[in-house]
Order: C-alpha cells, then structure tokens, then sequence
C-alpha cells in the first residue's frame, strides 16, 4: 500500500510447484512484473523436492499463468522477459543441504546486484513443514536481517487456540514480529479495503455507525461449488475453521472497528484486536441456542449432479465436519452493545455471493401510515465484496405522481461502472505490501490468536455434544432451515442484493 519499492528482492516460495502457487502467487508476481511493480533485480525461486527440468517448470508455471491471471494470457514478449527471473529450485525442506545451496545462491545475488535485496520467504506448505523451515532458515542466516526478510505464512494458523499459541512461539522465536506475515487473502481484497476508505474517508456514515442507528449486521460468504478435490483437508477444517475463524471475523473486524489513530500497521492491528477481545465470550447455552451448523447432501448444482459432502472424495462417509455455519455474535463495547452480528458461510450454497449488510433501525415514528408506505423494509447498506463488488443503499423515496406514495429506491456504487482501471487481486497487493514491508494487511500474532479463542467454545461444545442429524441441506439452497429461524427472531432475513423491482440511482463515471 505504501509503495515504498526495494531496489532488489530475492523471492522464495517453499512449494513453488503446489497448487497455490501455480494458482495464485505466481501469477500475481508476473501481473506485478507486467504493471512495473516489482523491483529491476529480483528472482523468484520455486522450491520443491522433486527434480523437473527449468523448462517444464517454466511451461508449468506459464499454463497457471494463463488459465488463472486475471489479464488472460500472457503475451510471449512479456512472459520471456518475467521467465528470465524464473527459477525451479530441487530441494527437500527438511535438509541441510537446501538452505546451504539456497544461501550460495542469494548471496551470489546480493553480491551482483550490489546490495542486500528484500528477502521473501514463502511457506506455501502443509503446516509440519512450518517448523523445519524455519529453523534451517534461522540456522543458515537466511532471514537474519530484520528489515530486509520477511516470511509469509499461509493458513490454517494452527488447528485451535493451543497449536496456535505453540506456532506463534516457534515463529518469534526464530524471527522478530515484524518479520512474520500471516496472510489472510480475504484481507487484501479491494472491496475490503475499501470498507476502511467508506467508513473512515467519509464523514456521513460515522455519525449513524452505532448501536443508536443499526439494528443488527449480516456477513455473508456464500460459496457455489462443493469442497471439490480438498476433502482431505476439509475434513479437519470444516467451515468454522475454514472461513469463519479467519475470513468472516475479520470481516467482521473491519465493519466493527474504531477509528484507528493513524493508516500504520500497528494502529490498525490494535483496533481489529479490540474487536476480537470485545466479542461477548459464547456459553453453552449460546452454541446451542445461536450457532447452526450443516453439511449438504447430494442434489443438483446449476442442472449437474453434486455428490453428497459424505461422498466427496477423502471424506468419510458418516463424517460430522460442517459445510456450513451460521451464528450470532455480540460486540460487548459502548458502539455495539445489543447489535447482533449474525454470520453464515458454507458450500455448496444457491449462489457465490459475499455480502456485508447493515441494517438500519426504523424512523422513531411513522408519519405517514401504511397507506403511503407500502414497503415498510428498513434502510440497508449492502456491500457486496464479490462478486459483485458495488455498494449499495436502500432509502425510501416518493415515487413520481399526484398522490403520495412511498417505496425503496436503490443508490448503487459499482466497481464496473466507475472505474475503467482493473482490480488486482488479493494476492497481488499483499505480495506487493511484503516486498515493501507494509504489514497493516496481515494478522498478528495476538490477531490470531484472539480469533481462535473466539471459536473455542464452539469447538468444544460441538466436540462434547451429539453431532447433528447431517446431511440437513440441500446443494444449491441457502442452507439449513435453521439459519432462517436464527436470524428470524430478530423479525429479519438474510438479505442478497436487490435484483428487481427496486429502481436504481446510479452514480456516473468521472
Ligand atoms: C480459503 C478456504 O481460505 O478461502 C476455501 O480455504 C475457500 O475453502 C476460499 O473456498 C474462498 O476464497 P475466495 O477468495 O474464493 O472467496
């Protein structure tokens, strides 16, 4: 975000040859390479233990690149250019021999670049080879400078509190806090950031932003597709640990935070934390009452047959681990205090939509009777973060005529229609905010550890209890019934954004 560029950058991914890799952080480094963003000397070495020839690495690479990179494909020029940069590294993370090769190699560069480059280590791994790497990395010197090295670390951050907590210790004790990137993707999306410029570059919503105007919150994270191919690590996960523990709380984090004293790192890690730590504790009786949890069984999925979760491939057959979860939440603090947060995620849903919805209390008194005001729906800011990516407002007008009427009008903010320029994706600025050291993005340690101590009564309720009839919703729906009756008792309904019937404002492009 700050742009403030290296002169050089040695970048090192620890699984240069995995799915995320091929997927996302490659073709983010080439899309950073094409717009001028990354450094004049840098190398990108993809690490991994098998042999595999430069070239097939290359063509590897190039095919993720162009079937995954936002710009489509990429043009020979370009691609020759950025595989010039491009490297395939053989080596076995938990061998001596890698980190000595590897330390050649990056000071051989620092030497010809004439200075120390940036270092970036990447540990797009399974979580037991967090710990070897880095102690090979800390043995061998590798990331010893402080503000030149840097590690990104890619979720799950440990499996509960507990494992967390040992994680966090094995990392500081090997590099300073400042060093550590724990990465969480939904963070460096566009339309989350500018959740923070909507609410703290404007004047008008603060004002209302609070317990005297907002009736309750939705976050939603629907997903279309099933678990597909990760059913072995899905298992172990399930939604809470998936999406809810990182994704939807820190969603949460950013709608519910104080204004932070400056844009720094740590002035606006410190107010997402205050949210986790303020977060109403959750009893027994509010993990039966207030969190549902459900798995999908076989249906259809847009005409095409999707297999029950049971079914998917690596799942157990009678597996309990949820596909979806809704709760509620309270944020215990004098902005919040009796503002239900009411979250839900899951797979396998109606369709892909992330949606944060505000929902406004209604005017103190109704001047003008049922008559005059058919559609009585409260105003709403819903904020789409994708796919739609627009911003929209629900306010009450009079409709054009001799007679008074008054019905919803929409006043619509979107991304495709005020902007020509095109939105990088997550991964594109938060690799680019670690080679420039700007860490306000990413989790802390206390971060994290402040959001599994949120779902630790859900985990252990659920563990004690009796699992829930499963599967209980079908693919293609919005879940199980009981995540309408939760958020029914607040007389509301998980709202999506309007399609129809209601008539748009829309703002012009400049
Ligand atoms: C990941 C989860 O962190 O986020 C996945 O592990 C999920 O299960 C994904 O599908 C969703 O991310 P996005 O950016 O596609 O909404």
């Amino acid at each position: 975000m700050n742009h403030k560029q290296p002169a050089s950058a040695n970048i090192v991914i620890f699984g240069g040859k995995g799915d995320l890799a091929w997927r996302k952080l490659i073709p983010a480094f080439f899309n950073l390479y094409t717009s001028g963003f990354l450094p004049k000397q840098f190398s990108i070495y993809g690490v991994h233990y098998e042999k595999m020839p430069e070239k097939a690495y290359e063509a590897y690479i190039l095919e993720g690149v162009n079937t995954f990179s936002q710009y489509g494909k990429a043009t020979n020029k370009e691609w020759k250019k950025f595989a010039a940069h491009l490297f395939f590294f053989e080596g076995d993370f938990t061998t001596e021999d890698t980190y000595r090769r590897l330390s050649l190699l990056l000071n051989q560069n620092d030497k010809s670049w004439g200075g120390r480059a940036v270092r970036l280590f990447y540990y797009s791994v399974a979580p037991r080879f967090i710990e070897p790497i880095s102690l090979q990395l800390a043995q061998h010197h590798l990331a010893s400078d402080v503000h030149m090295d840097r590690i990104v670390v890619e979720k799950p951050f440990g499996s509960d509190l507990q494992t967390a907590k040992e994680l966090n210790q094995l990392l500081t004790k090997q590099f300073r806090e400042k060093q550590i990137y724990r990465i969480d993707h939904y963070l460096g999306k566009e339309t989350v950031q500018n959740l923070m410029a909507f609410r703290f570059a404007n004047i008008v919503f603060e004002s209302i932003w609070n317990n005297n105007y907002i009736e309750h919150v939705q976050i939603t994270v629907a997903e279309h597709i099933g678990v597909g191919g990760r059913g072995g690590y899905y298992e172990q996960a399930g939604a809470l640990k998936d999406m809810i523990q990182n994704h939807l709380l820190q969603l949460l984090c950013v709608v519910a935070m104080e204004p932070p004293v400056s844009f720094e790192a740590e002035d606006v890690r410190n107010k997402k934390v205050d949210v986790l730590k303020a977060l109403r504790p959750l009893t027994k009786i509010d993990v039966a009452k207030n969190i549902v949890r459900g798995q999908y069984s076989e249906g259809k999925l847009d005409g095409k047959k999707q297999a029950a979760y049971r079914k998917e491939k690596n799942v157990n057959p009678k597996s309990t681990t949820e596909t979806f979860v809704a709760l509620k939440l309270f944020v215990d603090n004098w902005r919040w205090k009796n503002v239900p947060f009411y979250l839900r995620t899951g797979k396998a849903m109606a369709k892909a939509t992330s949606l944060i919805v505000i929902q406004f209390k209604p005017v103190p008194h109704n001047l003008f009777g049922e008559k005059i005001v058919t559609d009585t729906r409260p105003n709403q800011l819903i904020i789409s973060i994708q796919p739609e990516m627009e911003t929209t407002l629900l306010f009450h007008a009079k409709e054009p005529g001799v007679q008074m009427k008054i019905k919803p009008v929409e006043m619509d903010f979107t991304y495709k229609e005020s902007y020509d320029t095109p939105v990088p994706e997550a991964y594109e600025t938060l690799l680019l905010d670690v080679l420039e050291g700007d860490a306000t993005l990413f989790m802390r340690a206390d971060q994290v550890e402040a959001a599994w101590k949120v779902v630790t009564p859900i985990m252990e309720a659920w563990k004690k209890g009796t699992a829930p009839r499963f599967p209980n919703y079908e693919p293609g729906s919005w879940g199980p019934k009981a995540a309408r009756e939760l958020i029914k008792e607040q007389g509301c309904e998980w709202t999506l954004l309007p399609e129809n019937g209601v008539h748009k404002i829309k703002f012009k492009k400049r």
